[in-house]
Protein backbone atom coordinates (compact mmCIF):
# COMPACT_ATOMS: atom_id res chain seq x y z
CA UNK A 1 0.00 0.00 0.00
CA UNK A 2 1.57 3.51 -0.98
CA UNK A 3 1.63 5.85 1.95
CA UNK A 4 -0.32 8.87 2.29
CA UNK A 5 1.70 12.37 2.08
CA UNK A 6 0.35 13.40 5.17
CA UNK A 7 -2.21 12.80 7.93
CA UNK A 8 -6.04 13.13 7.63
CA UNK A 9 -7.46 15.41 9.87
CA UNK A 10 -9.43 12.83 11.97
CA UNK A 11 -5.84 11.40 12.68
CA UNK A 12 -4.46 15.07 13.64
CA UNK A 13 -7.81 15.07 15.85
CA UNK A 14 -7.14 11.48 17.58
CA UNK A 15 -3.47 12.60 18.10
CA UNK A 16 -4.02 16.19 20.28
CA UNK A 17 -7.25 14.72 21.90
CA UNK A 18 -5.48 11.70 22.94
CA UNK A 19 -2.59 13.56 23.89
CA UNK A 20 -4.88 16.07 26.18
CA UNK A 21 -6.65 13.25 27.60
CA UNK A 22 -3.18 11.06 28.88
CA UNK A 23 -2.04 14.82 30.22
CA UNK A 24 -5.18 15.22 32.15
CA UNK A 25 -4.56 11.51 33.59
CA UNK A 26 -0.86 12.23 34.68
CA UNK A 27 -1.57 15.52 36.03
CA UNK A 28 -4.62 14.77 38.05
CA UNK A 29 -4.81 11.04 39.82
CA UNK A 30 -4.79 11.67 43.33
CA UNK A 31 -8.26 11.11 43.63
CA UNK A 32 -7.74 7.55 42.22
CA UNK A 33 -4.92 6.81 44.14
CA UNK A 34 -6.90 7.99 47.21
CA UNK A 35 -9.78 5.57 46.62
CA UNK A 36 -7.78 2.88 45.53
CA UNK A 37 -6.11 2.49 48.89
CA UNK A 38 -9.70 3.47 51.03
CA UNK A 39 -10.88 0.03 48.84
CA UNK A 40 -7.69 -2.21 49.28
CA UNK A 41 -7.52 -0.98 53.13
CA UNK A 42 -11.49 -1.68 53.53
CA UNK A 43 -12.60 1.68 54.29
CA UNK A 44 -15.65 3.07 52.84
CA UNK A 45 -15.12 4.87 49.87
CA UNK A 46 -15.32 9.20 49.89
CA UNK A 47 -15.43 11.66 47.55
CA UNK A 48 -15.21 8.70 44.73
CA UNK A 49 -15.94 11.72 41.72
CA UNK A 50 -12.68 11.66 40.46
CA UNK A 51 -11.65 8.43 40.50
CA UNK A 52 -14.73 7.74 38.38
CA UNK A 53 -13.63 10.64 36.17
CA UNK A 54 -10.02 9.07 35.94
CA UNK A 55 -11.62 5.81 34.91
CA UNK A 56 -14.10 7.99 32.61
CA UNK A 57 -10.90 8.98 30.66
CA UNK A 58 -8.99 6.90 31.47
CA UNK A 59 -11.12 4.04 29.43
CA UNK A 60 -11.78 6.86 26.82
CA UNK A 61 -8.48 6.83 25.82
CA UNK A 62 -8.70 2.99 25.10
CA UNK A 63 -11.59 3.68 22.38
CA UNK A 64 -10.27 6.54 20.93
CA UNK A 65 -6.48 4.63 20.86
CA UNK A 66 -8.59 1.30 18.97
CA UNK A 67 -10.27 3.87 16.90
CA UNK A 68 -6.94 5.41 15.98
CA UNK A 69 -4.89 2.35 15.20
CA UNK A 70 -7.72 0.77 13.12
CA UNK A 71 -7.64 3.76 10.90
CA UNK A 72 -3.38 3.86 11.01
CA UNK A 73 -3.94 0.07 9.67
CA UNK A 74 -6.63 1.40 7.02
CA UNK A 75 -5.07 4.56 6.04
CA UNK A 76 -1.43 4.26 7.02
CA UNK A 77 1.14 7.41 7.93
CA UNK A 78 3.29 9.68 6.26
CA UNK A 79 6.62 7.89 5.50
CA UNK A 80 10.02 9.35 7.45
CA UNK A 81 11.91 12.47 5.87
CA UNK A 82 14.91 11.02 4.05
CA UNK A 83 17.29 14.00 5.83
CA UNK A 84 16.96 12.75 9.10
CA UNK A 85 19.42 10.20 9.59
CA UNK A 86 18.02 7.02 9.60
CA UNK A 87 18.57 6.25 13.32
CA UNK A 88 16.98 9.09 14.65
CA UNK A 89 14.14 8.06 12.32
CA UNK A 90 14.26 4.28 13.88
CA UNK A 91 14.40 6.25 17.21
CA UNK A 92 11.07 7.98 16.54
CA UNK A 93 9.33 5.03 15.34
CA UNK A 94 10.33 2.99 18.02
CA UNK A 95 8.97 5.69 20.27
CA UNK A 96 5.36 6.01 18.55
CA UNK A 97 5.03 1.88 19.37
CA UNK A 98 6.34 2.65 22.57
CA UNK A 99 3.27 5.17 23.04
CA UNK A 100 0.63 3.35 21.67
CA UNK A 101 1.52 0.85 24.40
CA UNK A 102 0.83 2.71 26.59
CA UNK A 103 -2.03 4.01 24.75
CA UNK A 104 -3.61 0.51 26.08
CA UNK A 105 -1.02 -0.46 28.18
CA UNK A 106 -2.58 2.03 30.97
CA UNK A 107 -6.02 1.81 31.03
CA UNK A 108 -5.99 -2.19 31.17
CA UNK A 109 -3.77 -1.95 33.99
CA UNK A 110 -5.58 0.63 35.55
CA UNK A 111 -8.83 -1.35 34.57
CA UNK A 112 -7.73 -4.89 35.96
CA UNK A 113 -6.55 -3.24 39.17
CA UNK A 114 -9.54 -0.96 40.29
CA UNK A 115 -11.97 -3.32 38.72
CA UNK A 116 -10.29 -6.65 39.50
CA UNK A 117 -8.24 -5.93 42.51
CA UNK A 118 -5.43 -7.53 40.90
CA UNK A 119 -2.25 -5.91 42.91
CA UNK A 120 0.29 -6.44 40.09
CA UNK A 121 -1.74 -4.60 37.46
CA UNK A 122 -1.75 -1.72 39.89
CA UNK A 123 1.93 -1.80 40.37
CA UNK A 124 2.50 -1.96 36.63
CA UNK A 125 0.18 0.99 36.18
CA UNK A 126 2.72 3.10 38.58
CA UNK A 127 5.54 1.59 36.65
CA UNK A 128 4.26 2.67 33.55
CA UNK A 129 3.95 6.36 34.71
CA UNK A 130 7.59 6.61 35.12
CA UNK A 131 8.60 5.18 31.69
CA UNK A 132 5.58 7.26 30.61
CA UNK A 133 6.73 10.88 31.02
CA UNK A 134 10.40 10.08 29.45
CA UNK A 135 9.15 9.34 26.60
CA UNK A 136 6.38 11.51 26.00
CA UNK A 137 9.71 13.91 26.92
CA UNK A 138 11.53 12.48 24.04
CA UNK A 139 8.75 12.67 21.81
CA UNK A 140 8.78 16.38 22.48
CA UNK A 141 11.86 16.60 22.15
CA UNK A 142 12.21 14.05 18.50
CA UNK A 143 9.68 16.97 17.48
CA UNK A 144 11.20 20.34 18.23
CA UNK A 145 14.54 18.57 17.14
CA UNK A 146 13.03 17.57 13.01
CA UNK A 147 11.41 21.51 13.65
CA UNK A 148 14.01 23.15 14.67
CA UNK A 149 17.39 21.35 13.50
CA UNK A 150 16.19 19.51 10.61
CA UNK A 151 13.96 21.86 9.43
CA UNK A 152 10.93 19.50 7.97
CA UNK A 153 7.38 19.80 8.09
CA UNK A 154 7.17 16.91 10.67
CA UNK A 155 5.42 19.05 13.18
CA UNK A 156 3.42 20.75 10.87
CA UNK A 157 2.13 17.52 9.25
CA UNK A 158 0.29 16.85 12.94
CA UNK A 159 -1.42 20.19 12.62
CA UNK A 160 -2.32 20.54 9.07
CA UNK A 161 -4.43 18.01 7.24
CA UNK A 162 -3.78 16.39 3.73
CA UNK A 163 -5.61 14.18 1.62
CA UNK A 164 -3.99 10.88 0.07
C1 LIG B 1 -4.43 6.80 29.66
C2 LIG B 1 -4.86 6.16 30.70
C3 LIG B 1 -4.36 6.33 32.11
C4 LIG B 1 -3.27 7.01 32.60
C5 LIG B 1 -2.23 7.81 31.81
C6 LIG B 1 -3.28 6.83 34.04
C7 LIG B 1 -2.36 7.38 34.91
C8 LIG B 1 -2.32 7.16 36.26
C9 LIG B 1 -1.32 7.68 37.16
C10 LIG B 1 -0.15 8.58 36.73
C11 LIG B 1 -1.58 7.23 38.40
C12 LIG B 1 -0.77 7.48 39.67
C13 LIG B 1 0.20 6.33 39.83
C14 LIG B 1 1.07 6.47 41.06
O1 LIG B 1 0.67 6.00 42.12
O2 LIG B 1 2.15 7.04 40.94
C15 LIG B 1 -2.77 6.40 38.31
C16 LIG B 1 -3.33 5.71 39.36
C17 LIG B 1 -4.38 4.83 39.23
N1 LIG B 1 -5.13 4.61 38.10
FE1 LIG B 1 -4.76 5.34 36.26
N2 LIG B 1 -4.36 6.04 34.37
C18 LIG B 1 -5.04 5.74 33.23
C19 LIG B 1 -6.20 4.99 33.13
C20 LIG B 1 -6.82 4.34 34.20
C21 LIG B 1 -8.03 3.55 34.13
C22 LIG B 1 -8.88 3.37 32.85
C23 LIG B 1 -8.26 3.04 35.37
C24 LIG B 1 -9.39 2.17 35.86
C25 LIG B 1 -10.41 1.71 35.14
C26 LIG B 1 -7.19 3.50 36.23
C27 LIG B 1 -7.03 3.15 37.54
C28 LIG B 1 -6.06 3.63 38.38
C29 LIG B 1 -5.90 3.19 39.76
C30 LIG B 1 -6.72 2.13 40.47
C31 LIG B 1 -4.84 3.94 40.29
C32 LIG B 1 -4.26 3.86 41.71
C33 LIG B 1 -3.10 2.90 41.68
C34 LIG B 1 -2.29 2.96 42.94
O3 LIG B 1 -2.35 3.94 43.68
O4 LIG B 1 -1.55 1.98 43.17
N3 LIG B 1 -6.32 4.30 35.48
N4 LIG B 1 -3.19 6.39 36.99
C1 LIG C 1 3.19 18.42 23.22
C2 LIG C 1 3.12 17.14 23.01
C3 LIG C 1 3.27 16.44 21.68
C4 LIG C 1 3.83 16.88 20.50
C5 LIG C 1 4.49 18.21 20.20
C6 LIG C 1 3.68 15.80 19.54
C7 LIG C 1 4.06 15.83 18.23
C8 LIG C 1 3.93 14.83 17.30
C9 LIG C 1 4.27 14.89 15.90
C10 LIG C 1 4.85 16.13 15.22
C11 LIG C 1 4.03 13.70 15.34
C12 LIG C 1 4.21 13.31 13.87
C13 LIG C 1 5.55 12.76 13.65
C14 LIG C 1 5.73 12.47 12.18
O1 LIG C 1 4.93 11.71 11.61
O2 LIG C 1 6.69 12.99 11.61
C15 LIG C 1 3.52 12.81 16.37
C16 LIG C 1 3.18 11.51 16.19
C17 LIG C 1 2.77 10.68 17.21
N1 LIG C 1 2.50 11.05 18.52
FE1 LIG C 1 2.77 12.88 19.33
N2 LIG C 1 3.08 14.73 20.16
C18 LIG C 1 2.82 15.09 21.47
C19 LIG C 1 2.24 14.31 22.43
C20 LIG C 1 1.95 12.98 22.29
C21 LIG C 1 1.43 12.14 23.33
C22 LIG C 1 1.11 12.57 24.76
C23 LIG C 1 1.27 10.90 22.78
C24 LIG C 1 0.77 9.64 23.42
C25 LIG C 1 1.07 9.24 24.59
C26 LIG C 1 1.71 10.95 21.40
C27 LIG C 1 1.74 9.88 20.54
C28 LIG C 1 2.12 9.92 19.22
C29 LIG C 1 2.16 8.78 18.33
C30 LIG C 1 1.82 7.34 18.71
C31 LIG C 1 2.56 9.25 17.08
C32 LIG C 1 2.78 8.41 15.82
C33 LIG C 1 1.62 8.60 14.89
C34 LIG C 1 1.72 7.61 13.76
O3 LIG C 1 2.46 7.89 12.82
O4 LIG C 1 1.09 6.55 13.87
N3 LIG C 1 2.10 12.24 21.13
N4 LIG C 1 3.47 13.53 17.56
Amino acid sequence: MSRPQGYSRLQIVLHWTIALLIFVQLSINEPMQRAFFERLSGKPLNEIDGAQLHVIVGLTVLVLGIVRVTIRTLRGTPPPHKETPAILNWLAHATHMLLYGFIFGMPITGALAWFLGIPLAAVLHEIGRLILIPAIALHVIGALTEQFVFRNDSLQRMFKARAR
